[in-house]
């Protein structure tokens, strides 16, 4: 693997797909993270945004394709056809120096049954529905429950575990479109949904990603991806030290179950409040929350109809910083409170509670069942877009 500005051509393993970037382009630094180490020498080669590489097979025996997305400033993106997922994403600190900032694997197996949604693409609906079931134009209908008796994520097999069709793009901003046909009736949803997901990694140091679907029945619909960050390097210990903003007024408290009441309730004198910016780990003990305890919570963001900054994340040492740009209207702050270490990712560091957190742009968790939360339902003839941008710099 290659770490940090990459200009030269790529090795053997990988299919080059163009040979786009110019010498002007490889030399230039993007916002500001400084120019990373490793960088290669001045006037080097043209080399390629986009590199094809194989990631295995799954047990049905599908390919699976890795994208690596390399910008000038060195930032690295991976993504796979299994799941749409981001299996890695390779920041400069602010010394230059580049680590790996999201849990994952570098070999396909790690994702097979991917429990913990590492940097899977979540859908039909992400995050809860009670019970399973939800009415839509007086019709009921029963979703796979695969928490307790409610859905999470998409059921059984959601999005996370499909494989999807890939289409790169090579270009100064790389990316990769993902899409994939969810039948009617799969994990009990109705509609034939056409969905897609592209990545962008662009000059400016985000991730975009950008959301489409379309549908032949009305159908709820609530997407998401499922990374986990760790701004000072996966598997370098928690991030209770992460320093959190998150631009909410208020949340939408839950039962122990993690289903909402339908309330919505400020988040002020709260240990949840993080509109000033504070350390994740200075008031996690005092979360009523169920057991593993921490942070689950939706965040009701102000109404907004353009991209809203959403949350901004600051490790410490590193300098490492991200904000959350969305058109969503709320963002789930999960502090990988189930995680318990008996996974094992890149690094072979064991994934312990807090080794990352999640900070998913969607729409409110059970939307099914509560008509004062935003509606997820798509209806045919409509198209769903929706925009999350993760933005990195240093401090
Ligand atoms: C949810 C958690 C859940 C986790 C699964 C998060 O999005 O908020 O409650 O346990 O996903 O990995």
């Amino acid at each position: 693997m290659r770490l940090g500005r990459r200009c030269s051509p790529v090795g053997p393993v990988a299919l080059v797909l163009t040979f786009a970037l110019t010498a002007a382009g490889c030399g230039g630094t993007g916002a500001d993270i400084p120019a990373g180490q490793g960088t290669a020498p001045a006037g080097s080669k043209e080399s390629s945004r986009v590199e094809k590489i194989d990631f295995g097979k799954t047990g049905d025996g599908v390919a699976i394709d890795q994208y690596v997305l390399r910008n000038a400033s060195g930032v690295v993106a991976k993504v796979i056809t299994y799941g749409a997922t981001l299996t890695d994403l390779l920041v400069p600190d602010r010394n230059g120096k580049t680590a790996s900032i999201v849990l994952g694997f570098d070999r396909l197996d790690g994702y097979l049954g991917n429990e913990p949604y590492f940097g899977a693409t979540v859908g039909r609906v992400a995050n809860r529905i009670a019970g399973a079931t939800f009415v839509l134009n007086g019709q009921p209908y029963k979703l796979a429950s695969n928490n307790g008796p409610n859905h999470l994520h998409g059921g059984l097999k959601g999005f996370d575990k499909v494989v999807w069709r890939a289409e790169p793009h090579d270009a100064d901003d790389p990316s990769v479109t993902f899409t994939y046909r969810s039948p009617d009736g799969e994990e009990g949803y109705p509609g034939n949904l056409s969905v897609s997901v592209t990545y962008t990694l662009t000059t400016q140091n985000e991730i975009r990603l950008d959301y489409v679907a379309t549908t032949d029945k009305a159908t709820p619909v609530n997407l998401t991806n499922h990374a986990y960050f760790n701004l000072a390097g996966e598997g370098s210990g928690t991030i209770l030290d992460h320093e959190l903003m998150i631009a909410a007024d208020e949340y939408t408290p839950t039962d122990a179950a993690l289903i909402p009441t339908g309330k919505i309730l400020p988040v002020r004198a709260t240990p949840i409040d993080f509109t000033t910016p504070a350390r994740v780990g200075a008031r996690i003990d005092q979360v009523p929350a169920a057991p593993p305890g921490g942070y689950d919570h939706n965040y009701v963001l102000p109404p907004h109809t353009q991209l809203f900054l959403a949350a901004r994340l600051v490790e410490p040492k590193s300098g490492r910083a991200m904000e959350v740009l969305t058109t969503e209207p709320a963002l789930q702050f999960y502090s990988g409170n189930f995680l318990d270490g008996t996974i094992r990712g890149r690094s072979g560091v064991a994934y312990v509670k807090h080794a990352a957190l999640c900070l998913e742009t969607q729409h409110f968790p059970d939307s099914v069942h509560h008509p004062n939360f935003p509606s997820t339902i798509l209806q045919p003839g409509q198209r769903l877009v929706s925009q999350t941008i993760y933005r990195f710099s240093s401090r």
